[in-house]
């Protein structure tokens, strides 16, 4: 055995390629393999349990010798290999996509408001006349219900003009106290030009409790709005109308272009209108069986290609839909 074992090293240290290697082993381990065959001589050996121990050792050895070999000739062939190859070359860039800027904006205001405990609610982008208009106290001869301003499916179903919907089918869903926001697509028959587009984005907050109050609205969204444009600007709140909300407000940020001096961004006011907003008008709340008595709400609407154009300076709502890669590539 010990002048088997000699010969078993020799003949791994001469092993010089894979295939040589392979052989190597059939010729000890292998079926045919002497080491295989000292296995048959076992039941007339003397001492059978150390016989056997010996020859398992020549098999492991075997093995041994056959991994450590293969390791050797891998090495030698990437040493091969990077022979007259300059390793200190920089590697080619591999392309790596970046994040549409409406998604990033989409993003950042879902991050804010989820950090003021707003949970996250979406609805569908084919909508019921019931959900984007009758629920939300728009009267039947109100002009955004004609076939003019709204993409129709047919009498029952159109293209959602507004995020709005969402707070109906969440109250229907969910008793309050709630804290939603809905973010999504909205589609409206406007001519595209650098400001319209018949598809852009909204997202809808809204709150739901015992003791909900206008100042609560506000504390919420001048928040948000800091968050978003920079804690310095100031925002203020103007009468306006949604059928929906009573009373309603449109709600400026100082322009973040001049900070509020005037600049052709905000046509010299100083302020740029951002979002609509209001209280949840008590006929809305009635439509989900909520009692306008006992609980009130406020909800806004935030169009996010206009937050995008603001906060990147973006003077065409287009590119954001061409999918022009000198433009997306920028954010
Ligand atoms: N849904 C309104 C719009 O699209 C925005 C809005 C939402 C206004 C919630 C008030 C409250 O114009």
């Amino acid at each position: 055995m010990e002048e088997l074992k000699k010969q078993i090293k020799a003949d791994a240290d001469a092993v010089k390629d894979t295939v040589a290697l392979t052989q190597f082993k059939a010729k000890y381990n292998g079926k045919k393999g002497a080491v295989t065959g000292l296995f048959s001589t076992l039941k007339d050996a003397v001492d059978k349990k150390e016989t056997g121990r010996q020859i398992n050792e020549l098999k492991v050895y075997v093995e041994t010798l056959f991994a450590e070999k293969e390791t050797e000739l891998l090495d030698i062939k990437k040493t091969e290999e990077l022979k007259g190859m300059d390793i200190t070359l920089p590697a080619y860039d591999v392309a790596t996509g970046t994040l549409h800027p409406l998604t990033k904006v989409m993003d950042e205001i879902k991050s804010i408001f989820t950090r003021m405990g707003f949970s996250i609610e979406e609805g569908p982008e084919i909508e019921k006349d019931y959900y984007n208009f009758t629920a939300l106290n728009f009267q039947p001869e109100h002009p955004a219900r004609d076939m003019h301003d709204t993409f129709h499916i047919n009498d029952e179903y159109l293209l959602r003009t507004h995020t709005s919907p969402i707070q109906v089918r969440t109250m229907e869903k969910y008793a309050p106290p709630l804290k939603v926001l809905a973010p999504g697509r909205v589609y409206r028959r406007d001519a595209i030009d650098a400001s319209h587009s018949t598809v852009f984005h909204q997202v809808e907050g809204f709150m739901v409790d015992t003791d909900i109050r206008f100042s609560d609205l506000k504390g919420v969204l001048d928040l948000f709005l800091k968050e978003i444009f920079g804690s310095d600007l100031k925002t203020r709140f103007r009468p306006s109308f949604f059928p929906f909300t009573e009373p309603s407000a449109e709600v400026d940020v100082q322009c973040v272009h001049c900070r509020g001096k005037g600049c052709n961004m905000c046509k010299r006011t100083g302020w740029l209108e951002i979002l609509g907003a209001g209280m949840i008008h008590p006929n809305v709340l009635r439509a989900v069986r909520i009692d306008p008595e006992k609980y009130s709400g406020f909800a806004f609407g935030v169009g996010v290609e206009r937050i995008a154009i603001l906060k990147y300076q973006v003077d065409d709502m287009r590119l954001f839909f061409e999918n022009d890669l000198r433009f997306l590539k920028q954010f």
